[in-house]
């Protein structure tokens, strides 16, 4: 499956979607079946174990996630609170967002969170460690806030530039084989592509 051609293309760092705090989610109800299926299948196709909307272009206050099926297998949780949390644990954490790269983070390592379920039913629990981490990750996406807010300013510029080379590597390699199709054009220099990230 092309990411370019998918519904649910991963949104990557310099997307302005990634920026924007979502609002409350008011109707709870069976549309998002689709949405959140469709989540799933990009985020294990990523690979990944959580998914907020946004990352998939989507302004809506949910998330996904799936940390095991002896840890509950797939999870939807929609309008989530961190109501409490408590000590600290650092961890070296990714984002489908800002692919390929990983930070040692620090933040509170249990949390109790509260939020609906695809039924709309009230949900609260209590997380440790590596739900904790997640919870609060994908909660941060839905405030338009990425792991790149949490380094410091050389860290994040680094980051930054080697999502951006990333990108420009793919764009190039699509243009040089497009170029490779069309022999009419071969006369040519092929035509490089660039992403525009918007500059923060
Ligand atoms: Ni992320």
């Amino acid at each position: 499956m092309s990411p370019v051609t998918s519904p649910y293309a991963i949104r990557i760092v310099g997307d302005p979607v990634l920026r924007q705090k979502t609002p409350e989610m008011t109707d709870i109800d069976g549309k998002m079946h689709d949405l959140v299926q469709g989540m799933f299948e990009a985020m294990y196709a990523a690979p990944g174990i959580g998914l907020a909307a946004p990352q998939v272009g989507v302004k809506e206050r949910f998330f996904v996630y799936d940390l095991g099926d002896d840890r509950g297998g797939q999870q939807v949780l929609i309008n989530p609170v961190i109501t409490g949390s408590d000590g600290e644990w650092t961890y070296e954490e990714g984002c489908l967002s800002v692919p390929g790269q990983y930070f040692e983070i620090t933040r509170p390592k249990e949390i109790e969170v509260t939020g609906r379920d695809l039924d709309d039913n009230e949900v609260s629990f209590e997380a440790d460690e590596l739900l904790a981490r997640l919870v609060q990750h994908e909660l941060d996406h839905l405030d338009g806030v990425l792991l790149l807010d949490h380094l410091d300013d050389d860290q994040a510029k680094a980051a930054k530039k080697h999502v951006r080379e990333l990108q420009m590597r793919k764009a190039n390699e699509a243009a040089d084989l497009e170029a490779l199709r069309s022999p009419s054009l071969r006369t040519e220099a092929p035509k490089k592509r660039f992403f525009g990230l918007g500059a923060k």
